[in-house]
């Protein structure tokens, strides 16, 4: 494939630039562009480097007349117009695991810092409170985490959160109950999961299927004062819902990394964050110095296996369209 010039738009770890330099391809880095700005400078990149801050909208596509690839240095893809992409023949290509250990951490440490209220308890100490009553907590130890999403994070998720003495019980529709066991994962339908969860972490990309999953019915459905916890995407568990059951204590906690609104603005995300059993963090799931310096080289290996010309690199795990290449 011809890519000659390479437009990066977000901020991704300088391997991305070096590795695709070093390999003979021309390449600007250009942040925070104004939609226009954007449409106006793709007509000149054959390929598109993006983080989850450009939106990449049909708009943008149809400019980019010469666009062969957009590449996301990360997992979702939710910023990319896909079908837009396909319909005019251009490869969409993300990188698959690179921050996967890095958001599996982070889920660690929040069920971790739910369980024994270290958060708060930290704040008040700060404050110059001694609260010693009003932070105890509970052991996880033969508690059970329910974990929704049994690919490369909710897997890992499953493998640590084991250590600690948690039962793992799962569901994932492509993961059978047999591999599921490999791991020490009692596969089981969603609604038996639901009374059975001290915990629950959602693992799934955001999709129909899984938009408000869990929503005002789960909680309803859920043993009273379950933890949940989303470092997978804003919009799989239904804020309004979740801000009427942490008000009521069907839901006694919930630790979030991710938003429907990034950053938030609407009065009930707002309500939720603020809320004294939640923990929120701005969406570090994959920011670590690790998993950035990982999906920088891995989208550029992606883009010089698509011009073919350097031998080492010949994988493209990432493509997601992969009818546009006829295959
Ligand atoms: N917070 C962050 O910064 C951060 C970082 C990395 C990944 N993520 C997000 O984490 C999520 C999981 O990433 P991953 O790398 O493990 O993806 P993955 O593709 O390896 O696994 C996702 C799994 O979800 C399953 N799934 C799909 N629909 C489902 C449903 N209805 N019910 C149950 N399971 C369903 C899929 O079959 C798949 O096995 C994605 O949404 C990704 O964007 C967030």
């Amino acid at each position: 494939m011809d890519i000659k010039r390479v437009l990066v738009a977000d901020a991704v770890d300088a391997a991305c630039v070096d590795l695709l330099e070093n390999n003979g391809v021309q390449v600007d880095c250009k942040y925070k562009q104004t939609k226009e700005e954007l449409i106006k400078n793709i007509k000149d990149y054959d390929a598109l480097i993006v983080r989850s801050d450009t939106k990449v909208t049909e708009d943008v596509i149809k400019a980019g007349k010469n666009l062969k690839v957009i590449g996301r240095a990360g997992a979702g893809v939710d910023n990319i117009d896909i079908n837009a992409a396909t319909a005019n023949k251009i490869i969409v290509l993300n990188t698959p695991g690179g921050n996967a250990i890095s958001a599996c951490e982070l889920t660690c440490s929040l069920i971790t810092s739910m369980a024994r209220n270290v958060i708060p308890a930290a704040a008040s100490l700060k404050a110059g409170r001694w609260d010693r009553k009003l932070y105890a907590g509970h052991e996880l130890y033969g508690k059970t985490l329910g974990i929704v999403g049994l690919g490369r994070i909710g897997k890992e998720v499953a493998l640590r959160m084991q250590s600690w003495g948690m039962k793992t019980i799962g569901f994932d529709p492509i993961v059978s109950a047999e591999e599921a066991r490999s791991f020490n994962v009692e596969s089981m339908e969603l609604e038996k999961i639901w009374p059975l969860a001290d915990y629950i972490t959602v693992h799934t990309p955001l999709i129909p299927q899984t938009r408000n999953m869990i929503n005002d019915k789960v909680f309803t459905a859920c043993k009273k004062g379950v933890r949940i916890v989303n470092v997978a995407r804003g919009g799989i568990i239904h804020e309004k819902d979740l801000l009427a059951a942490l008000k009521d204590g069907r839901c006694g906690g919930a630790a979030l990394d991710v938003f429907e609104q990034e950053p938030p603005k609407d009065p009930i995300t707002l309500e939720i964050i603020q809320h004294p059993n939640v923990i929120a963090t701005p969406h570090l799931g994959a920011s670590t110095s690790e998993a950035q310096i990982r999906v920088a080289v891995e989208v550029s290996e992606q883009i010089l296996a698509l011009i073919g010309k350097n031998k080492q690199y010949t994988e493209t795990p990432g493509i997601i369209n992969r009818s546009v290449l006829g295959k």
